[in-house]
């Protein structure tokens, strides 16, 4: 598998891509890879899936900087197994893959991690803004060597889909309805003919044919400017995966405790994670995205999304707080003062469902569970 060569600065990036912060894992998985894979894949179609699903504990050995070493590979995507499959499939056909849904579902991540694993990179990325241009998604041009030579390769600024068409690799296009419909467009015949023309450049280089392994991962969040704003024509090239959130509470406490303890080392942030209290957190994001607690009693849901990208970040904000300005170990009233950011955006009445929620669950949770008791306490920071 090349090797992404690792820059200084990026070891001392916020966050670095997937291809490099699971750079070990991904030479494992190459190094004991025997299964077929697609053309220009890196990866076979399996070893994508333990990648993005875990090899459930199982080592891989294999050599790594000169050691013989054995790798686990972790589990970084949860709750759908057969979705993962789909998209893996979808990608080793022709048509593109679109990965729809509520904001927080892992859509971003999940495109990010099927990159890394079957290009090796997953930076090769259009941003998608209202403000995205044609240009922004096939080429531009270096003004000051097409105005002294004329257009040429050399002036031509390649964008990531030129880069892919070129390189046949993924590319990836992050919230593509938040573009202009025309501006879509431009896509369709790129997806249909995997050709990209550029008429200004002389004919041996007029038309750039799309090299094996070329696909697109496209994102769309359902919530802000909806799939429906696509063409029908652009539809029909992609086949739609909706990414759901979690539904098992089990398995959203695992990956909330798991991914908050990973963002509070990566701060150096040195904070006692009690599970309890981060049930505390997921129980409440359930009941709140769910509109029913265990109990049956039915709750109105508040308008902003309580996706488990949200807990992770409310985790996270009560652990720095406990850290900085508590003891370093993490209790309810943490959870309640860093909950009201992420409820309390645009809609005043949700303070009012969040109040109620405190007044009527968490009450009578607190009558039973001592937990439970500390947390309805802290309900004063909800003013
Ligand atoms: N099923 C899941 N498996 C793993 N992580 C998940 C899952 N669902 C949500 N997450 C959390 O969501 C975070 C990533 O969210 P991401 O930005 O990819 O969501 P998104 O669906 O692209 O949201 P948006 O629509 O706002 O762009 C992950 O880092 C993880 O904390
Ligand atoms: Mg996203």
């Amino acid at each position: 598998m090349p090797q992404i060569e690792i820059q200084k600065d990026i070891q001392n990036a916020v966050r670095s891509p997937a291809e490099i912060r699971f750079a070990q894992e991904l030479h494992a998985l190459a190094a004991t890879d025997t299964d077929a894979k697609p053309p220009g894949w890196l990866l076979s179609p399996r070893a994508v899936r333990t990648f993005i699903l875990g090899s459930d504990g199982k080592a891989l050995s294999h050599k790594w900087q000169n050691k013989k070493t054995n790798t686990v590979i972790t589990e970084k995507f949860y709750g759908d197994d057969a979705l993962v499959d789909r998209c893996i499939v979808t990608l080793a056909g022709n048509r593109g893959l679109m990965l729809v849904g509520e904001p927080g579902t892992a859509k971003s991540m999940l495109s990010e991690l099927l990159s890394a694993a079957i290009a090796g990179d997953s930076t090769n990325t259009i941003q998608g803004t209202a403000g995205t241009t044609e240009d922004q998604i096939k080429y531009s041009w270096n003004f000051a060597l097409l105005l002294s030579a004329g257009p040429s390769l050399q002036a031509l600024v390649p964008s990531p889909l030129y880069t892919g068409l070129k390189a046949g690799k993924l590319v990836r296009f992050e919230e593509i309805t938040r573009c202009p419909p025309e501006i879509q467009d431009a896509l369709v015949s790129i997806l249909s003919d995997k050709v990209l023309h550029i008429p200004e450049l002389a004919d041996n280089d007029s038309i750039l044919f799309a090299k094996k392994g070329f696909n697109i991962i496209a994102t769309a969040n359902i919530r802000d400017r909806g799939v429906h704003d696509m063409s029908s024509a652009l539809k029909r090239r992609f086949n739609f995966e909706t990414v759901k959130p979690i539904s098992d509470k089990k398995l959203e406490l695992k990956l909330v405790m798991e991914q908050t303890q990973a963002l509070l080392a990566d701060a150096e942030a040195n904070v006692n994670l009690d599970i309890d209290v981060i049930d505390l957190l997921v129980t409440t994001f359930h009941d709140l995205r769910e509109g029913r607690t265990e109990e049956g009693t039915v709750i109105e849901r508040p308008s902003t999304v309580m996706s488990t990208a949200e807990a992770v970040a409310v985790g996270v904000s009560a652990g720095l707080d406990a850290c900085y300005f508590g003891n370093g170990a993490i209790e309810g009233e943490h959870i309640v003062r860093n909950l009201v950011g992420t409820v309390l955006k645009d809609n005043p009445e949700d303070a009012k469902k969040l109040k109620h929620y405190f007044d009527v669950v968490v009450k009578a949770r607190a009558q039973k569970f001592p937990i439970w008791e500390t947390y309805y306490k802290a309900r004063k920071w909800l003013r």
